[in-house]
């Protein structure tokens, strides 16, 4: 008997099984009530009496450890099963959903494309700035409204600290840091204290256009404008340019196209003018050279500046301002 035993102890150690099947035929060999440990406990009652303490423990302990072995292969297989389950090498991945870009990035970019052509380069400045770069250095009288609460966000006051209302502030860190030929454009944030609605906001987005080098003069500016004009809006897109004021240019003009939704010949959109504003420009006030230290009997150059907002609405006519910063993506997938 205690040979047998010892024979079914090293035989159980041995055993495997590749499927639930096999653990099963495995159990019923060894544990059913007709299997060989049991056909054991039934010869038990023949073991001599002083032998029966010593037999009856090895017999429990054989039984143990065949039930364990029985439950150690069904959980391997288990295992198995679901590791098999989760990694199958063979299937399709998911597609995982592309973003897109946002439509003021898109324009910025077209923008950068095409003034890239004609030579122009980055620029970039802080969004917080002191009262001297986005005012001062370029020309602004102390009492010009731009300067008042109405307009501009403060962050301190006396020396005046304030969210910049235009990328021109760019302009003034360039020419202070950099000798002419200067042609960058500077992209970016502004800030103006306006309530928000469908045509404001409170924040929006600027390019500014600086050339400054020898015998700039205003032909080149135009011929730059119309060129950018054409590129941006089509072949057939016309330019006009009405005399307007800024302090910082000198003479200063305004620029629209003509419309291109109803191509010119009035729309509501162009309130039935045929022409939409775009930007404003000008040459470079000679003030604003000298305090920058650029000398304006040598240099002089020309400027411009676009909301990024209004050159996309018009190639995208979005009607709602608000549309640019709530992060919608049924609005943004539109932009594929
Ligand atoms: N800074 C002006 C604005 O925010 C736009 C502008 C006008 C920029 C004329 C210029 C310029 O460089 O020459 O409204």
């Amino acid at each position: 008997m205690k040979e047998q035993i010892e024979h079914l102890n090293k035989v159980i150690t041995t055993l495997s099984a590749k499927t639930n099947e096999e653990v099963e035929a495995l159990r019923i060999q060894y544990l059913s009530k007709k299997g060989e440990i049991s056909e054991l406990f039934n010869e038990f009652r023949n073991v001599p009496n002083d032998q029966k303490r010593e037999v009856g423990q090895l017999l429990n302990k054989l039984r143990d450890s065949a039930q364990n072995k029985i439950n150690d292969l069904k959980a391997a297989l288990t295992d198995n099963n679901n590791n098999t389950e989760k990694i199958d090498l063979t299937r399709t991945p998911d597609t995982f959903p592309l973003g897109t870009r946002h439509p003021l990035s898109l324009v910025q970019n077209e923008i950068f494309d095409i003034f890239g052509r004609l030579g122009f380069v980055a620029a970039e400045g802080p969004e917080i700035e002191d009262d001297w770069h986005v005012f001062g250095a370029l020309n602004f009288p102390p009492e010009h409204p731009a300067r008042d609460m109405q307009d501009t966000f403060f962050i301190e006051r006396n020396p005046d600290i304030l969210l910049r209302t235009h990328t021109s502030s760019v302009q003034t860190r360039v020419m202070t840091t950099q000798k002419p030929p200067i042609r960058i454009l500077c992209p970016g944030r502004v800030y103006r204290n306006e309530a928000i609605s469908a045509r404001a906001h409170c924040f929006f987005h600027q390019v500014e256009g600086l050339y400054i080098d020898k015998n700039v003069s205003f032909a080149d500016l135009k011929q730059a404008l119309l060129y950018f004009a054409k590129e941006m809006f089509g072949e057939q897109t016309e330019i006009r340019l009405r005399p307007s004021y800024f302090p910082f240019t000198e003479p200063s003009a305004e620029m629209d196209i003509s419309c291109n939704l109803c191509g010119g010949k009035g729309c509501s959109f162009c309130k039935n003018t045929g022409w939409v504003e775009i930007l404003g420009c000008g040459m470079v006030d000679p003030n604003v050279l000298e305090n920058c230290g650029i000398d304006s009997k040598i240099y002089s150059g020309y400027a411009f500046g676009m909301g990024i907002e209004r050159i996309t609405n018009l190639k995208y006519q979005v009607k709602d301002l608000r549309m640019f910063s709530e992060n919608d993506t049924r609005f943004l997938n539109q932009f594929q």
